[in-house]
Order: C-alpha cells, then sequence, then structure tokens
C-alpha cells in the first residue's frame, strides 16, 4: 500500500535542472545518491553570485571584496556547526571531502607533536569492517607506521554491527573508536550514541563518518557525543570538493595540522613556526571558499537576502522529513525486491534501521551487467565493490547493485525501477 507523500518531491524536483534530463529517450531516474547528489537552483545561484560579486581569497588581502567574501566564508562556518548542533563554528574545519577529514584527523593522531594525542606502538585504533575504504585505509596505513594495532569489528547476519565484539575488543590500549553512521553498502543506520558511550568509557576517541548519514537525517554530534565527525558536502546538494570535519574544540586546539603552508600560521621564522587557532590552523593554502559557501549559506551583505547554501535547502524542508521521506522510499523498494526471485538484499530488512541505500545482487549475473541494463533504461544505479571491498568479501559476493534515494526521488520512480528489474532478471539475464 502508497504511503502517503511526507514531503511535497514534484515541487522539490523543479529545483532540479538536471532532474529534467533524459538518458537516450528515457527520463533519467537517478538512483546515485550515495555517490553524489544533485544540486538545487538555489545552491546554484549562490555559486553564480559569489563569483559575480564576492570573489576573492578570505583572510588575507584588506580590500573590500577580500574582507566580504571572509565575512561570508565565516558565516558559512557558523551556519553547518548549528546544522549539527556543534557548540562553535571553531569546531568546523572545512575540507575537499569526507576522505580528507579522516585522513586529517589520522594523519595528525600518527605525528602530532603533544603526546596525549599521538599514536604509539601497542595502541590500538577500532574500525567496522562496513567501512568505506575512507575509514579503512588512512587507519591501516597509520596503524603500520606507529605500530598500532587495527581491529576490525564484525556483523551479524542480519548485517547490524556485532555491539558483542565491539564491546569485548575495547582494552586501555584503545585510542579511537572509528565507525559509519551509516553504511554505503548495507544501509545499516549504527547506533552511534551507544558505540561513543563504550568508546568513552574506555577512554578512547569516538570518530563518527557521517557521509551516509548527515545528508539523510537529523545528526546533533552534542546528542551522538563523538569526538569528530566527517562529511561531504557534494553527497548533500553542495558542489564537489567541500566537505567538513567537526572536532570537539579542545581536541582541535590541541591537535597537530595535517597541512602545512600559507594561512594556517600566526608566526613564521625560517626555523619554525606557529599555527592560528582552529579552524584555521587546519585550513592550509586556499580554501574552497565558493563550496564552504555553497553548503552552509551566508548573507549577501550588498541586498541583505540570504545566499542559500545546501544545509538552508534541507533545513527548510526539515531533516527528520528528508528521514521520514526516504525511510518510505527505502520500505516500498525492500518490499518489491523481496519479492523478485534471483534478488538478495543486504542489510537489515527493516526500513526503519537503515537509511534509503539498498544494495542487491542478482543470483548468476554480474552487478555491473545489472547496472548497464538499468542505465539502458534511464535509471542510474552505481555497481562493483562499493569502495568497501573487504565488506563485500565478508558477504561473499564480487559486488553488488546499489540504488540510493534522496529528497527527489519519487514511488513513481521507485515503481518504475522495480518493473524494470523484474523485466531484467526474468527476460533479460537467462
Ligand atoms: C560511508 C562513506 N564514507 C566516506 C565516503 C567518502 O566520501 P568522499 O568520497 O566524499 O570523501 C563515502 C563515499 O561514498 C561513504 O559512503
Amino acid at each position: 500500500m502508497r504511503e502517503p507523500p511526507i514531503l511535497d518531491a514534484q515541487s522539490i524536483r523543479a529545483d532540479f535542472p538536471i532532474l529534467q534530463r533524459r538518458v537516450g529517450d528515457k527520463p533519467l531516474i537517478y538512483f546515485d545518491n550515495a555517490a553524489t547528489t544533485h544540486k538545487p537552483r538555489q545552491v546554484l545561484r549562490t555559486i553564480e553570485t559569489f563569483y559575480t560579486t564576492y570573489n576573492a581569497n578570505v583572510h588575507r588581502s584588506p580590500h573590500t571584496l577580500g574582507l566580504e567574501a571572509t565575512e561570508l566564508y565565516e558565516q558559512a562556518h557558523e551556519n553547518v556547526a548549528r546544522f549539527i548542533g556543534a557548540a562553535d563554528a571553531r569546531e568546523i574545519v572545512f575540507v575537499r571531502n569526507s576522505t580528507e577529514a579522516i585522513n586529517l584527523v589520522a594523519y595528525s593522531l600518527l605525528s602530532g607533536e603533544n603526546e596525549r594525542l599521538r599514536l604509539q606502538e601497542g595502541d590500538q585504533v577500532v574500525v567496522t569492517v562496513m567501512e568505506h575504504h575512507s575509514d579503512l585505509v588512512p587507519w591501516q596505513r597509520v596503524c603500520a607506521q606507529a605500530g598500532a594495532t587495527l581491529k576490525v569489528i564484525d556483523i551479524r547476519d542480519d548485517g547490524t554491527l556485532d555491539m558483542e565484539q565491539l564491546s569485548a575488543a575495547l582494552t586501555e590500549r584503545t585510542r579511537l573508536v572509528c565507525c559509519a553512521h551509516g553504511s554505503n553498502v548495507l544501509g545499516t543506520i549504527n547506533p552511534v550514541q551507544e558505540i561513543g558511550r563504550l568508546a568513552h568509557q574506555a577512554g578512547a576517541l569516538f570518530l563518527v563518518d557521517g557521509a551516509q548519514s548527515v545528508p539523510h537525517m537529523p545528526v546533533d554530534v552534542k546528542q551522538i557525543g563523538c569526538d569528530f565527525l566527517a562529511f561531504s558536502g557534494h553527497k548533500m546538494l553542495a558542489p564537489m570538493d567541500i566537505g567538513v570535519l567537526y572536532g570537539k574544540r579542545e581536541l582541535l586546539q590541541e591537535m597537530s595540522p595535517f597541512l602545512y603552508g600559507g594561512e594556517m600560521v600566526a608566526d613564521v621564522t625560517l626555523t619554525g613556526a606557529t599555527w592560528k587557532e582552529p579552524p584555521w590552523k587546519f585550513e592550509a593554502g586556499t580554501a574552497n571558499v565558493c563550496g564552504g559557501i555553497a553548503l552552509g549559506g551566508a548573507t549577501d551583505l550588498r541586498t541583505g537576502q540570504h545566499l542559500e547554501g545546501a544545509v538552508d535547502y534541507l533545513e527548510r524542508i526539515s531533516m527528520a522529513q528528508v528521514r521520514a521521506h526516504e525511510r518510505a522510499l527505502t520500505r516500498h523498494a525492500l518490499q518489491g525486491l523481496r519479492d523478485m526471485e534471483r534478488v538478495r538484499v543486504y542489510g537489515p530488512l527493516d526500513a526503519d534501521r537503515r537509511g534509503g541505500i539498498l544494495a542487491f545482487a542478482v543470483e548468476g549475473s554480474d552487478a555491473h551487467l545489472v547496472a548497464h541494463l538499468l542505465n539502458d533504461e534511464g535509471i542510474a544505479v552505481r555497481a562493483g565493490g562499493l569502495c568497501a571491498y573487504p565488506l563485500a568479501d565478508r558477504l561473499g559476493v564480487a559486488g553488488t547493485v546499489r540504488a540510493s534515494f534522496y529528497i527527489y526521488n519519487t514511488e513513481d520512480e521507485v515503481d518504475r525501477f522495480l518493473e524494470v528489474l523484474e523485466d531484467i532478471v526474468r527476460c533479460r539475464l537467462l
């Protein structure tokens, strides 16, 4: 049975010019939102306004454009802080993406000047088998270099994290626990509040990879109690090449920078340098100023109007509505996929326990072939190891097909996808 619409996806769609595109002679059905999302007119307008009115480098040039660009960029930090419930804009570091945010923490812990925040030989870092490569490979590298152990927590058969194993793995040598809030393969939403409580009880820090949660549900860093949160703007309506590392202020204050160079320094002599306060000591070199403003939004200083950023757009809908919409689409799609012969869906089968990501395999068929056949009908999905090869190994599958939803997707699109997939499975993959 159809659930009543929760948000008005049709009027949202009108804000996304790309959704008018056709693929061949078919209307585009874009179900690759976990890889990247499209950008609404409001955010595109903000980008245009920045480059037509304010373009300048920040924190250095004393002319009007330089000062105005700086003001907008700092406002964007404040708005992002508000969006995730951070206490302070000084806890928001703009980086390129989630990958860079996690590498920042990893390399800072590897080479930190402050011993309290430096990984030592014999220390332990805990991750889960469902991590994206960007929350696994950096830890493999820095653990190997520091002589620390990397402990990987398994999943249960239903695709949820094995919390008993996690609890038992924590020791007094555990320095850090890293966990995806939402899995990019299983869709599983992990109990980050509880994981954080266990990590802190063991005296460890807690890093949440929010790449697949911050765009899709209300996320409040104070409520979670995490020390770090990483996420990517391009997965939540902002342009590519802008992402965020949230870090508790006292930690960012004590941590060493990851990149060194211009504008992150308080003073430099020929023999050494001192750092600015966070977040600026972590934003070395010329930043993606426009990207930051397109993510966070800011006031147009010349008109007094708001230059809408991605977080403004999402807040206007409300993150609770975003979550409810995706949950309804997921429930509907799950039902259809479960009824299909030869199709196996991975992850929890209860839409309340997962985000809008559905990875599945068609028995006896290559995932890329299924994705190509869907593409022939205008349906964009991802296929393969989904940047989580160890998880694919754990699931015993070479690759999966992944459909992932966002605010502009509709139940009609899910119906069309199910109909096309059914036809592919029955008639074209014999
Ligand atoms: C859970 C998760 N973490 C991290 C990333 C990396 O994001 P980015 O490529 O934007 O750095 C992704 C990307 O798909 C992801 O799904």
